[in-house]
């Protein structure tokens, strides 16, 4: 089959085209066509070396959507039957989605049924599961004022999709360190854009439930932006910093406010069709931002690191 492996850390360019055996199934394992897959920013880091569990070569890809092509679960994974899947050490610990199929493990693989093509489906997985996830962990109010920080990344624009779609008259402020975006983030849907300079919203502002996406690098100053009983979620690397370091918890968390985190690795079957139940009915939808061939996967990783991409980046398989 045709794979992009990568077989050292580095650019782009490290993400190799090639042919590969397609994967025999094992115990508990089943083999999946996939016909689509998003690209994530976690891939970004892995690729350049700073997933210290991750070993190469290694097919990178943590979410993928195609079909089961030859199973072990006949009953609930059937030859030919939509699937999903994300997260679980796909793309880490074993081979994952950037290639013609995947070898998973059962009870990682969710059946779904839609009618969206495989491209319009591979933009929600990982990215609106990650979305939804850290929504529900922020407690959601009719009337709450949201800020989205990181609010060009695909779960920046996910989150703002699913609020806006419940609730179309929410204010939800995106943040961004380039003005230019301004303009194409208003017409996806934030009511306006403050300015993330060097770490610090240029804004007096204050809000009831803000999604951190920048991550430990900015949460002191998030905090001077939220109000009492305010949650805090933090979902986001951007910034690079993976942990608190000098945060003291009683003076830099804003008087009466909470912190809370995001993980999509916290996903179940249940948890997934959820998400696809929220999905349909108040009919989210977001067009992937760019598609690429699997072969154009360099082209693309270089894409998503770039001042350019705002939201969902989608590879076609077929
Ligand atoms: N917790 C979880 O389970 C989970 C799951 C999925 C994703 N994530 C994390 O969520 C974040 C967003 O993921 P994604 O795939 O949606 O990202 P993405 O689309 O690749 O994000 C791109 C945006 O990030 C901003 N950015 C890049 N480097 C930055 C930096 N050093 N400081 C501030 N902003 C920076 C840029 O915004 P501007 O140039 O407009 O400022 C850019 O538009 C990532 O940190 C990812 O690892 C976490």
């Amino acid at each position: 089959m045709k794979a992009i492996v990568i077989y050292q850390a580095g650019g782009p360019e490290q993400l190799k085209y090639v042919d590969v055996p397609t994967p025999q199934v094992k115990p508990g394992w089943s083999l999946v066509k996939i016909h689509a897959f998003g690209l994530n920013h976690s891939e970004v880091f892995t690729r350049k070396g700073e997933s210290p569990t991750v070993h190469f070569p290694r097919i990178l890809g943590i979410e993928g959507v195609g079909e089961i092509a030859q199973t072990t679960d006949p009953g609930r994974l059937p030859v030919g039957q939509a699937v999903v899947s994300l997260m679980g050490e796909m793309g880490r610990a074993f081979d994952g989605s950037y290639a013609e199929y995947a070898l998973l493990p059962n009870q990682q693989i969710y059946p779904v049924t839609t009618s969206l093509s495989w491209t319009q489906l591979a933009v929600y997985p990982e990215t609106y599961f990650t979305a939804y996830t850290s929504l529900k962990n922020l407690q959601p109010k009719p009337g709450d004022r949201y800020l989205v920080r990181g609010g060009t990344s695909g779960v920046g624009i996910a989150f703002l999709n699913l609020i806006k779609a419940k609730e179309p008259n929410a204010e939800v402020v995106g943040t961004t360190r380039s003005l230019a975006k301004v303009t194409r983030m208003r017409e996806l849907g934030f009511s306006s854009v403050i300015e993330d300079q060097q770490g610090e919203l240029q804004t007096n502002g204050r809000f009831d439930k803000v999604l951190e996406l920048i991550g430990p690098a900015t949460i002191k100053d998030t905090f001077r932006h939220v109000n009492e009983g305010g949650i805090v979620c933090i979902t986001g690397l951007l910034g690079n910093q993976w942990t608190l370091e000098g945060f003291d918890p009683i003076f830099d968390i804003a008087p009466g406010a909470y912190l809370t985190g995001g993980y999509s690795g916290n996903v179940s079957e249940v948890r997934i069709n959820e998400m696809f139940d929220y999905l349909k009915k108040y009919q989210v939808k977001e067009q992937p931002d760019r598609v690429f061939k699997l072969a154009e996967v360099p082209t693309a990783h270089a894409y998503l690191a770039s001042k350019e991409c705002m939201g969902k980046v989608v590879i076609e398989v077929d």
